[in-house]
This record gives structure tokens, sequence and C-alpha cells, in this order.
């Protein structure tokens, strides 16, 4: 949900009135009203300053004791550097269901069955296709 994340960017938004974000920083951005716009959940998942070695498959960076939880540079993870099901007042209306519908379903699935690549390049190479983003296949 991550790595792969199903909405790699979020549908096209606007604002109903003129909005400052970060204000005053090296990051401010404007966004005007009625101004079209979206927002890469990948770049944010993938986001350098918030995961170590953000393209690895590490699922111990989610356990809190251990060092990769935090940012490369020691500091507690932004609360939106993970969004699957977006965030905010515009997030998925199955949110709350789908978090814990995955966990069940991955339990479930985990001890009843047995799971083999059964094309090993598939460990390696990363899959041309995806919901919104894809990639030319060479
Ligand atoms: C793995 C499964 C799912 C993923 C990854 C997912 C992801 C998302 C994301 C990223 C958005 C925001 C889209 C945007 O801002 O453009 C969204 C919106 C939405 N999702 Fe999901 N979703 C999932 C399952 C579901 C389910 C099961 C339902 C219904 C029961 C659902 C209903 C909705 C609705 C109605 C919205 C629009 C909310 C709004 O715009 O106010 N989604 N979803």
């Amino acid at each position: 949900m991550r790595i792969e994340a199903p909405f790699q960017v979020t549908t096209s938004q606007t604002m109903t009135q003129d909005v400052v974000l970060s204000e005053g920083t090296d990051h401010e951005l404007k966004l005007h009203k009625n101004q079209p716009f979206t927002y890469g959940i990948f770049v944010l998942h993938n986001d350098p300053t918030q995961y170590t070695d953000p393209q690895s498959f590490l699922p111990e960076r989610w356990e809190s004791s251990n060092p990769l939880y935090k940012t490369p540079s020691g500091c507690p993870r932004h609360a939106k550097s993970y969004i699957p099901l977006s965030g905010g007042k515009r997030a998925c209306l199955g949110k709350a269901w789908m978090e814990i519908n995955h966990r069940v379903m991955l339990a479930v699935l985990l001890h009843q069955v047995k799971f083999e690549y059964v094309d090993q390049e598939r460990l390696t190479v990363k899959q041309p296709f995806n919901f919104f983003v894809w990639d030319t296949p060479a």
C-alpha cells in the first residue's frame, strides 16, 4: 500500500477559496480558487526526507521500536507521509472499513495460504502498470 499504492495520484480537486500552504517558508504553495490540482500519493510515499531507502520493502519501518520508524534525520514522520486512502475531508469513504479489511484478510490469507512467486523476476523487477501511472515496458 506504500510502495505500490493503488491510487498513485488523486483525482482533480479544487479549492473553494484562495489558499497559501506553508506560507513564508521555502515550500510556500499558492492554490487559487477554482484552480484544478492533484497531488501525488506516490511522491509522498517515496519521499526520501520521510523514508530511509524509500523504494525498499522494509516492514520493520512500521515498528515503533525500530530506528527506521523515524525519518532519516530522526524526527517523527509527517502525519500525511502515508495516505493510500487519501486523508482529510476528501479521504476515501471506505477508509476505516478498508483498513480493518486489509488487516483481517492479510492475517487469514497468510495463515491459510502458502504463497510463492511463479515468476522469480517479479521479486526484483518493478511491474510496469498500475492504476493511474505507467512506465513504457522496455
Ligand atoms: C484498497 C482499496 C481502496 C483504496 C486504495 C482507495 C483509495 C481512495 C483514494 C486515494 C481516494 C481519494 C481519491 C481522490 O482524492 O481523488 C478515495 C476516495 C473514495 N473512496 Fe476509496 N479506496 C479504496 C476502497 C474503497 C471502498 C471499499 C469504498 C466504498 C465502500 C471507497 C469509496 C470511496 C469514495 C466514495 C471516495 C470519494 C470520497 C470523496 O471524494 O469525498 N473506496 N479512495
